[in-house]
């Protein structure tokens, strides 16, 4: 019995994981159960998209990597150039056509104490996945479940202590839903683990980057497209009540790109069917990505 065994979704065919510098199979890439990305939570990480078998803005993603390092003060074991080659190769060698590479720092092994380490030796890892984001069956409208945002102070810190989005994403996915609405006393903070916007007059409102909510590479991406199609923009926070009154609603994150929201628990949102507005976004959003990818 090998030390660490793969997961059963993906047994059938092995992944190329990375661990601190080593190309490894997925059942010999392993952390220490004192590791304090496992004990505390203590440790960072990204997602980015690939398209067309090549990363997505995986150098801003790595930008926002570097931020939260510094947020949390945990020396970056390495640097962009050599995550981008990494990324990369894991994608290249497990065969991504479309899907995800996931990454993550944390401050490393140490006996369980909770200040920092003297000289702590963080552990970094990456490792792909595959997923389908520019067909996707949840283009054509996905279901928000509202629930009170429950997380700490610094949610704009890439943070893996993600106890808050899980239970607020189990909960979505229990009422039937795809993701969750968080909210605090009825202002739209954000999705479980995307960014949410409404359009209303044409034009599109999204909550201001803070230390209330992730700073979304995606959300960026969508402003910029927005501008350049003369769609306006409002970032403004906008309640619950709005989202539901809105004329669209969407979603955006690296992994689902733009996702029409044409439910929020038992209302309807405006027609039921995904908006013009939102479908305009969606276009031009893979439109890029197909552009930089090619
Ligand atoms: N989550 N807000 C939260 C809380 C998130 O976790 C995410 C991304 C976003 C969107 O950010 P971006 O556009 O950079 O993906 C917003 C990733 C996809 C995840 O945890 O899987």
């Amino acid at each position: 019995m090998s030390a660490c065994s793969p997961i059963p979704s993906t047994s059938l065919a092995m992944r190329t994981c990375w661990i601190n510098g080593a190309f490894l199979p997925e059942d010999q890439a392993s952390v220490s159960i004192f590791d304090r990305g496992l004990l505390f939570g203590d440790g960072v990480y990204e997602v980015a998209a690939v398209v067309n078998g090549r990363l997505l803005d995986a150098d801003r993603h790595l930008v926002r990597l570097e931020r939260s390092q510094r947020e949390i003060s945990l020396p970056a074991p390495y640097d962009s150039a050599t995550w981008l080659d990494v990324m990369q190769a894991l994608a290249t060698q497990n065969g991504i056509d479309e899907g995800l590479v996931y990454l993550q720092v944390t401050r490393g092994a140490a006996e369980r104490d909770f200040p920092f380490p003297s000289a702590p030796k963080p552990t970094a890892f990456a490792f792909t996945r595959p997923k389908s984001m520019r067909e996707d069956p949840n283009a054509a409208g996905i279901r928000l479940h509202v629930v009170p945002d429950q997380r700490w102070l610094r949610c704009d810190i890439k943070s893996t202590a993600m106890l808050a989005q899980v239970i607020a994403k189990q909960a979505a996915r229990a009422a039937g839903a795809f993701e969750a609405m968080m909210h605090e006393d009825g202002v739209v903070t954000e999705g479980g683990s995307s960014n949410l916007w409404i359009v209303r007059d044409g034009a599109v409102h999204t909550r201001p980057t803070s230390a209330d909510i992730l700073a979304g590479i995606t959300r960026d991406v969508v402003l910029e497209l927005a501008r350049e199609a003369g769609i306006p923009v409002v970032e403004r926070a906008f309640t619950v009540e709005q989202a539901c009154a809105a004329d669209e609603c969407f979603m955006t994150s690296a992994t689902s790109f733009v996702l029409p929201v044409t439910r929020i628990d038992e209302r309807t949102v405006a027609t039921g069917h995904a908006g013009p507005v939102t479908l305009q976004l969606r276009e031009a959003y893979i439109a890029r990505a197909n552009r930089l990818t090619r």
